[in-house]
């Protein structure tokens, strides 16, 4: 059954499977591209963001929200993690959703749930040396999620750049019938890459945070002008971060944009991926890097 949030500008609700592959049919059948974007709720501007790009690129759009238990560690903010509902669902009808999927733990994973989606390389690596699981945990949700919609195009944010480089490769590699779009990153004025885990980080730790675009800046400028050291770039952006008081470094790194691999020398398009612990909480930003199309080896 819909549910009925009483704002005007709330979407219709669905809980159930059945009644999100219903509303699909329908749409179908009045000729309609489905856009689909999935969250874990706490919207930001973010969100907004991707909602708007599937709004204006389809003519029926689906949000999800679900705080997918199996991406978590045992030790993670999975309890603590904000669930602001009717706020979500204001955000969603404000920016245009047509459909928000609610689906509970059981919906997703029924008592004796068993199947699980690894991808195999860039699963461990990364975040996911450091978070074990997280990405089968995401993986799993985001294939049992694209079979559910069915959608025409999916779009994520660039942010969680190591998950959209598996989503593309698994949809690719399993066949699954969606697009996947990756939309840019939406950045506060001061430079921090917005996240709803910002909400956790006291004035003191954001200003720290702050050191990870910093970094990436710092490299993106070595980079655009002409700079095809890695290591050293690398080793400029770890002591930004490491000179950070309340900053503790994950990682800071330049790779293969695609396979996510070191590199040992520069490519005319490089990523850079940084992550951190602020506090307990922990951060990630990444930036594209581009050689200048002038640069000599
Ligand atoms: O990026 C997120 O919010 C989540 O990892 C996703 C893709 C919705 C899967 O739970």
């Amino acid at each position: 059954m819909s549910k009925v949030v009483s704002q005007e500008s709330s979407p219709r609700v669905a809980d159930s499977v059945a009644e999100v592959r219903a509303a699909v049919h329908t749409a179908r059948q009045s000729g309609l591209k489905i856009g689909f974007v999935p969250t874990m709720g706490a919207l930001h501007v973010g969100h907004v963001s991707l909602i708007e790009q599937a709004r204006a690129e389809c003519g029926y759009v689906i949000v999800s929200i679900f705080v997918n238990p199996t991406q978590f560690g045992p030790n993670e903010d999975f309890n603590r993690y904000p669930r602001p509902r009717e706020m979500d669902l204001r955000i969603c009808g404000d920016a245009g959703a047509d459909l928000v999927f609610y689906p509970s733990v059981e919906t997703m994973y029924p008592a004796g749930h068993r199947t699980f989606v690894e991808v195999g390389g860039l699963s461990d690596i990364l975040e996911g040396a450091i978070r074990p699981g997280h990405f089968r945990g995401v993986a799993t949700v985001v294939t049992k999620l694209f079979n559910i919609v069915q959608a025409d195009r999916a779009y994520f944010g660039q942010k969680d750049y190591q998950q959209q480089t598996l989503i593309r490769v698994m949809t690719r590699e399993l066949d699954l019938p969606t697009e996947v779009i990756t939309c840019e990153t939406i950045r506060d004025p001061d430079g921090l890459a917005l996240s709803s885990r910002n909400a956790y980080l006291s004035p003191a730790e954001r200003q720290s945070g702050l050191s990870l675009s910093r970094a990436l800046r710092l490299a993106d400028q070595r980079v655009a002008s002409g700079d095809r050291d890695v290591a050293q770039i690398q080793s400029a952006m770890r002591q930004e971060m490491e000179q950070t008081s309340g900053l503790k470094l994950d990682y800071a790194v330049i790779v293969h944009h695609e396979s996510l691999t070191p590199l040992s020398e520069a490519e005319p398009t490089m990523v850079a991926l940084v992550a951190a612990r602020v506090g307990t909480t922990r951060l990630i930003d990444n930036m594209i890097l581009r050689l200048p199309s002038n640069t000599k080896s």
